[in-house]
């Protein structure tokens, strides 16, 4: 890291969401994705680098942090996730929720290990609470939000709706069609889309880079 301190980071409150969510079928399993945690390490690292306070909120990943300054909270479950947003969310200055939370869970998880025994298991699924969309709905003016979306098709159109529908300030857009982007991978190709209605396209580039164009973008989002 190049120490970059910087007067719109030092002092701010960041929360960041990252990770997946893992949703429990019973003591042993659950339902959950690839996410590998690593935009959301990254952005959290790079905003203590700039002096900036952040409270991650992650699920679980093998990612560490760099940096001391950084608060990990470590949760499983979209629910946990949600109850610890919750929490934190009345004094934060800004939410970055780069976290691939499972949109639905298992209604009624067993106490004990299911037995394997009929051909044909269904297990039954609920949706889950949206971390995003109640934080843009309990927001405060000053408060900034910056949602992520994975779309395969029309980002500009999607993404529009999205920043709407959960009253965030900025999307950033990933698409699994590019290659070496998004899930897992250390590498990934975003688009940013405002509410002021401005698009930017950026290069492929490491996961790093990508959390510094972002924080960099926010920047110049509030000047
Ligand atoms: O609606 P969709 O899942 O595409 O929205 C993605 C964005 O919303 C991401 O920023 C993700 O972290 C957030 N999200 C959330 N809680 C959910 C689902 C998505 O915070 N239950």
């Amino acid at each position: 890291f190049e120490s970059q301190k910087n007067p719109f980071f030092a002092g701010k409150k960041f929360l960041i969401t990252a990770g997946p969510t893992h949703e429990a079928i019973d003591p042993v399993r659950f339902i959950g994705n690839h996410s590998s945690g690593k935009t959301g390490f990254a952005l959290a690292d790079e905003i203590a680098n700039r002096g900036g306070e952040v409270m991650l909120i992650t699920g679980p990943t093998n990612q560490k942090v760099q940096f001391d300054s950084v608060r990990c909270l470590n949760v499983v479950s979209a629910e946990e996730m949600f109850n610890a947003v919750k929490e934190h969310w009345q004094k934060t200055d800004v939410g970055i929720f780069t976290a691939a939370v499972a949109d639905y869970r298992p209604v009624n998880p067993a106490n004990q290990k299911i037995k394997k025994s009929q051909e044909n298991l269904s297990v039954e699924l609920m949706r889950n609470p949206d971390i995003l969309a109640w934080c843009g709905a309990n927001r405060s003016d000053h408060q900034r939000i910056v949602g992520f979306a994975l779309e395969t098709e029309n980002l500009k159109e999607n993404g529009a709706k999205k920043l709407e529908k959960k009253k965030a300030n900025m999307i950033v857009l990933n698409t699994t069609a590019d290659q070496g982007a998004a899930f897992g991978h250390d590498t990934n190709k975003i688009s940013i889309l405002d509410d002021h209605n401005n698009f930017k396209t950026f290069e492929l580039k490491s996961k790093k880079e990508v959390a510094s164009d972002i924080l960099d973008y926010l920047k110049t989002y509030e000047s």
